[in-house]
């Protein structure tokens, strides 16, 4: 009896043999352990009919549970098999390669570090402030009347009683002149925030970049002509620009700029609405009022500020129709820009 529990022991040891076969050796492994005239586990099966009923009980037992382990393992790499067969069936290693994609930087990203670029090659540095600001940042330094519709929580966001995500990058000015006392050239990039609702050419969250410089003996003509040599540097060399009168608290004159429309020379075409110009930005010579509120003395210094609108460069120059896609994250709109980044 030992010499037969100890052959089902060895036939037991097959198993992880079992586990590894390819199709061939597994029906060689079928045949040689289960096969009906010469398997090895049938031989000890047909030995029961000759052993006494007690001995033949136990071997038996353990004869029949070996035989379902057996056929359960052989099954199970039948399966195993075919699954494997069939994955590789499912791939066409015949078909073309998918070359991978190339990351690069969002193409407001690309257009903002254009613009930082231009004006530092004049001597202006890169700033940045926090979007979350307190009134008097985002208005009363700058000059704003307390009765100014911006302040209203109709236009604004309001995170509490004195603070609000910042309307303009304006507020950097205040920040920018009451840390670093003059001679200051800066441009700003970052979001503003205004109760707007989307449309093609409105988000409630767009960036913007401010410039402010601040000097003994800076002049008007200073003035236009550095945004007049940005706009042919963005725009081109042949770019012409319109100043037009413009109010706003924080500059003194105010004025809005306009460039001849890159994309039509100025003749007319849907993206300057057919007036051949398109309006960049807003500017001004800076108040002496902010220059005061940051403890600058406005008789000594003097000062130009502007701020456009980031997506607004962006959809210019890259004819984009609508305000939307730079927020929808839709990689068909992102990979035509990819890989243009430095
Ligand atoms: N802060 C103004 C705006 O958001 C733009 C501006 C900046 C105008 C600096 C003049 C000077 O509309």
């Amino acid at each position: 009896m030992r010499d037969l529990l100890a052959s089902l022991d060895g036939l037991r040891g097959r198993l992880p043999e079992i586990a590894q076969a390819d199709a061939m050796h597994l029906q060689q492994l079928r045949t040689e352990l289960l096969g009906r005239k010469a398997g090895a586990l049938t031989a000890i099966l047909k030995q029961l009919a000759t052993l006494d009923p007690e001995v033949r009980r136990t071997v038996g037992a353990a004869a029949n549970a070996l035989k379902g382990e057996l056929e359960a393992a052989l099954d199970a790499r039948v399966r195993a098999l075919a699954e494997i067969a069939g994955d590789e069936a499912a791939h066409d290693l015949t078909m073309p390669g998918r070359t991978a994609w190339r990351g690069g930087l969002h193409v407001l990203t690309q257009v903002v570090d254009e613009v930082c670029d231009i004006f530092r090659e004049v001597g202006f540095t890169r700033a940045v402030g926090p979007e979350a600001e307190t009134e008097r940042n985002n208005f009363f330094a700058l000059n704003f009347p307390v009765d100014h519709p911006a302040l209203d929580a109709q236009e604004s966001f309001y995170l509490g009683d004195d603070v609000l995500l910042r309307t303009h990058t304006s507020p950097v000015q205040i920040r920018t002149l009451e840390t670093h006392p003059p001679p200051v050239r800066v441009v700003i990039p970052g979001q503003v925030y205004r109760r707007d609702t989307f449309d093609p050419s409105h988000s409630p969250v767009f960036e913007q970049i401010e410039g402010l410089a601040v000097d003994e003996g800076i002049t008007f003509v200073d003035f236009k002509a550095t945004l007049a040599y940005f706009a042919r540097r963005f725009f081109g060399p042949r770019t012409r620009v319109r100043f037009s009168p413009s109010f706003f608290p924080f500059t003194e004159p105010s004025a809005d700029m306009a460039a001849s429309c890159s994309v039509c020379d100025g003749r007319g075409c849907p993206t300057c609405k057919q007036t051949g110009w398109l309006e960049i930005l807003g500017s001004g010579m800076v108040h002496p009022a902010v220059l005061e509120n940051c403890g600058v003395d406005a008789e000594r210094y003097t000062g130009f500020a502007f701020g456009m609108g980031a997506q607004r460069l962006a959809m210019v120059r890259h004819g984009i129709p609508d305000i939307r896609l730079f927020f929808e994250s839709d990689v068909r709109f992102l990979r035509q820009f990819a890989g243009r980044g430095r």
